[in-house]
């Protein structure tokens, strides 16, 4: 008889993502004359930039003569596209990471719901509460948690680690040792980030304690200060204790076109085994490869022409949150995000629930937000609006919230 994966099981309702857009989704349908905007998923609305337009067009067309077609892809990525992200984004600021310490994936999503996978099934995992529920949720699948729990509304066997607005939703050290630490700045859902002086702390935590970091630094292209690190290799230690996440999702445009990468470096050694190697075989054996077309556009992201086009992007992106922060504010919102990340996380008013402000929002003012409690228990009582609009959604929405 056939059974099924029941770790899945223990995952109550859908996921996140997909709950909300049935919710907006049948609201639609009994209001159709309704205006609804969304400030709720963290989707991009900005269209691709020209440069990246252009090296698509290149690409499909040597797609179409046998002298430059191309077929499966290397399944690490091709070379030209580990060479711009280890140059541009690592050797540049200082970081000591080599091409053929970087894997290209068709997302951080993926790669993040994944990497679980080379590690043992009895890793105790420590995560931030609130937290992007794909590093929980992938966990469960894999078995690597125990029960929901429903009074507490999180899982047996995980060691969550609280960001309240009294910590500044930072988390702290765990005092229980976790074996796997999932650590994203600048952070979602709060939108808030790190320093690099705290970011050491953890290096020095892992390394002295033998965890691995899962970084996800999915929104560094949205910091704006300088003592707060792009990547965690910023940090010393961190090649021995830590693999990083990247998109090109939020900083130009690929929600709709996926692609991301991994870094592992080569001394990340646990167990007596290289990380790097397992890391390699997993993706050689369940992974064919990101389209050429497809890393010939992130090749573009890191051309001069690329550069200056995404910087005006993230611009405008991070224009709409300074107008959410600001104007929700001034309108007497408890407030924060928005500064290092493309979010801004609210306090929920006259103490409604998430799911209470969630409801009230879409059928007052129209508008979609993410409530705080789908991303953890310590997240109830907040709510997230992402800055990916268009300005004048963004623009209209707040005026909509603002006069409620
Ligand atoms: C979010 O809204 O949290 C993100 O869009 C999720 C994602 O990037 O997968």
């Amino acid at each position: 008889m056939v059974t099924v994966n029941h770790n899945y099981l223990r995952l109550p309702g859908s996921y996140l993502f997909s709950t909300i857009g049935k919710k907006v989704r049948a609201y639609k349908e009994l209001n159709p004359d309704k205006e609804v905007i969304s400030l709720g998923i963290g989707d991009v609305t900005q269209p691709l930039v020209p440069a990246i337009i252009e090296a698509l067009h290149n690409a499909v067309e040597e797609m179409a003569h046998a002298e430059t077609f191309h077929g499966y892809a290397p399944d690490l990525g091709y070379e030209f596209l580990r060479n711009a992200i280890a140059k541009n984004d690592y050797q540049d600021r200082g970081c000591d990471i080599k091409a053929d310490e970087i894997f290209v994936s068709d997302g951080a999503k993926s790669d993040s719901g994944n990497i679980q996978e080379i590690f043992g099934t009895d890793n105790k995992v420590a995560v931030c509460d609130p937290v992007y529920p794909v590093y929980v949720d992938t966990n469960v699948m894999a078995g690597r948690t125990g029960e929901y729990n429903t009074a507490r509304e999180n899982f047996d066997g995980v060691i969550y680690m609280p960001c309240s607005k009294e910590n500044g939703f930072l988390p702290e050290l765990p005092k229980e040792v976790p074996d796997l630490i999932y650590l994203c700045f600048p952070n979602n859902p709060t939108g808030s980030a790190i320093t690099r002086d705290e970011l050491q702390k953890w290096v020095d935590y892992a390394n002295k304690n033998g965890c691995v970091i899962i970084y996800d630094a999915a929104y560094e292209a949205y910091i704006s200060q300088d003592n707060v690190p792009h990547s965690i290799y910023e940090c010393e230690g961190a090649r021995t204790c830590a693999i990083e996440l990247r998109s090109f999702s939020k900083n130009a445009g690929f929600t709709g076109v996926r692609l991301g990468f991994t870094v592992i470096p080569d001394e990340l050694v646990r167990d007596g085994v290289s990380l790097h190697s397992l890391w390699a075989r997993r993706h050689g054996t369940k992974f064919n490869g990101a389209p050429y077309i497809v890393q010939k556009a992130g090749e573009a992201v890191y051309s001069e022409a690329g550069k200056a086009q995404l910087k005006e992007q993230v611009g405008y992106y991070m224009r709409n949150a300074k107008l959410i922060h600001d104007e929700l504010e001034k309108a007497g919102f408890s407030v924060s995000g928005g500064v290092n990340a493309p979010y801004i996380w609210l306090e929920t008013p006259d103490k409604m629930t998430s799911w209470q402000f969630f409801d009230y929002l879409l059928k007052e003012a129209n508008v979609v937000g993410t409530p705080g409690s789908g991303f953890g228990a310590h997240g109830e009582g907040f709510f997230r609006l992402t800055a990916f609009g268009t300005y004048e959604n963004t623009r209209k929405a707040i005026d909509r919230i603002k006069s409620l």
